[in-house]
């Protein structure tokens, strides 16, 4: 029987039982290798019981959020929180400009909480939301940004020194007393309120994951002695042509992005790309009259834009009940002003987006499954323990995507078994940037074993 070139298309999309295998395999090798990884410098989780007063801020690729933490010890806190979206003009400016902006967003929130130190200094923990090599709790050089971001005179300069500065030009009492990675700061704030978390992960723009790992195990860390300490894995950029089942729309997104050869993971899985998978594919079978033959090979100038179809439009698809795909219709009329789509071009098209995203799922429970395997030890099966493993998730694509955690726990079930499965909790870990920050800067200043 032939395949049709529609179904062809698809199919590149689902994953075998085995290229799922591969890729849990493989990302645990290139967990030991410890390429991308970079230590954090925090070697113990919070309790729920810290209290106290801290700042926070968690510079993101889209908003910048400030934040006033009152840690109210059992797993409680208080936030007052203000959001500030990034300009193109700040991201793409000179440093100078974006971290003044970031001493007036906290001037502007210090307004609002108006609180009396006297004259001891407030004590803040930044999340960030790129990668930078670490060298202390409170010190780190900012790397290569992404995300649309162009700073070149910050790049190699130690992020502490910089809000500092910044601190000193506008009159600030604040000291940087700890900077995380956005995937840090999910997991110490969950673990804050659910305390058998043992991973966080950030499933939004980009993805990435942290998790703790024995020290010995860490030989990019030459800091003071310990045992175990978090890990940001920097997932994004993990993962080799061997294992990773790339698509000729993969290497597309990847050819033409700002870092070929650079974060291919992330391309394949988050929230940036996987609406450009479904463009790319859509845009592939309309020129060979796979799809919306009514358009006769020609594709309209509508869906010709990159990243023009959203991921949101992928959850709005999802979203509906009906077998009836009235979403699509409204998707493609709305947004691309394409009219005349029969019942079968909106079932083809349901079904890509299913598969795209289905595929998503299961490549982040592969990850989980390395993650988890790498932290117990490959030889230390995950049956020896009954305990319960939470992993902390944040972001849009698991908070707002159909289906995604069921997904996910699918993927699980099928890589882990269903025994092993069942000890793992996916949930919900929201404003960990913040939380989070605030948290390791109060385990900072009181000197904790950091
Ligand atoms: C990007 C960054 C990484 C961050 C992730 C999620 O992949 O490199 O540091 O954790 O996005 O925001």
């Amino acid at each position: 029987m032939t395949i049709s070139k529609f179904q062809e298309t698809v199919n590149q999309f689902v994953l075998s039982k085995d290229q799922v295998q591969k890729i849990v395999d493989g990302m645990t090798e290139e967990l030991v290798e410890n390429i991308t990884q970079q230590p954090s410098f925090i070697t113990r989780l919070p309790t729920g019981k810290e209290t106290g007063l801290y700042l926070a801020i968690d510079m993101g690729g889209t908003n910048l959020r400030t934040a006033a933490v009152h840690l109210l010890g059992d797993g409680q806190v208080g936030v007052t929180m203000e959001k500030h979206e990034i300009t193109q003009e700040l991201k793409t400016g000179t440093g100078e400009a974006m971290f003044n902006w970031i001493a007036d967003c906290l001037a502007s929130l210090l307004k609002i909480v108006a609180v009396d130190m006297g004259n001891a200094d407030l004590h803040m923990g930044v999340t960030f939301s790129f990668a930078i090599h670490q060298t202390a709790i409170n010190h780190g050089n900012v790397l290569a940004m992404g995300k649309g971001f162009d700073l070149p005179d910050v790049m190699g300069k130690d992020l502490k020194d910089l809000l500092q500065d910044s601190f000193k030009r506008k009159n600030l009492p604040i000291v940087v007393s700890a900077i995380i990675n956005d995937t840090v700061g999910t997991l110490v704030s969950h673990a804050y309120v659910s305390p058998s978390t043992k991973i966080g992960v950030i499933l939004a723009t980009g993805t990435n994951a942290a998790y703790i790992e024995r020290v010995s195990e860490v030989s990019k860390y030459n800091g003071p002695d310990c045992d175990q300490m978090i890990l940001n894995t920097e997932w994004d950029a993990m993962g080799k042509a061997e294992y990773l089942p790339q698509t000729k729309y993969d290497k597309e997104i990847d050819a033409v992005s700002l870092v070929p050869g650079f974060q291919e993971f992330e391309k394949m899985v988050s929230g940036l790309y996987m609406g450009e998978l479904v463009r790319l594919a859509l845009v592939d079978m309309i020129e060979q009259k796979a799809i919306f033959e009514f358009l006769e090979g020609k594709v309209p100038e509508s869906l010709q834009a990159r990243l023009a179809f959203k991921t949101l439009f992928m959850s709005t698809i999802e979203s509906e009940n009906s077998s009836e795909h009235i979403a699509v219709k409204r998707v493609f009329k709305t947004s691309f002003g394409i009219e005349g789509l029969t019942a079968e071009d909106r079932i083809r098209v349901y079904d890509l987006i299913h598969a795209i995203g289905l595929r998503s799922a299961a490549m982040v429970a592969a990850a989980c499954s390395a993650l988890l395997y790498k932290a117990n030890g490959r030889s230390v099966s995950l049956d020896d323990t009954n305990e319960i493993t939470t992993i902390g998730i944040d972001g849009s694509v698991f908070e707002k995507y159909p289906h995604f955690s069921l997904s996910m726990m699918e993927a699980l079930a099928n890589i882990l078994g269903k025994d092993r499965a069942t000890r793992i909790r996916l949930e919900l870990a929201r404003d960990g940037g913040c939380i989070g920050a605030a948290l390791v800067a109060m385990v900072s200043h009181h000197g904790g074993a950091v």
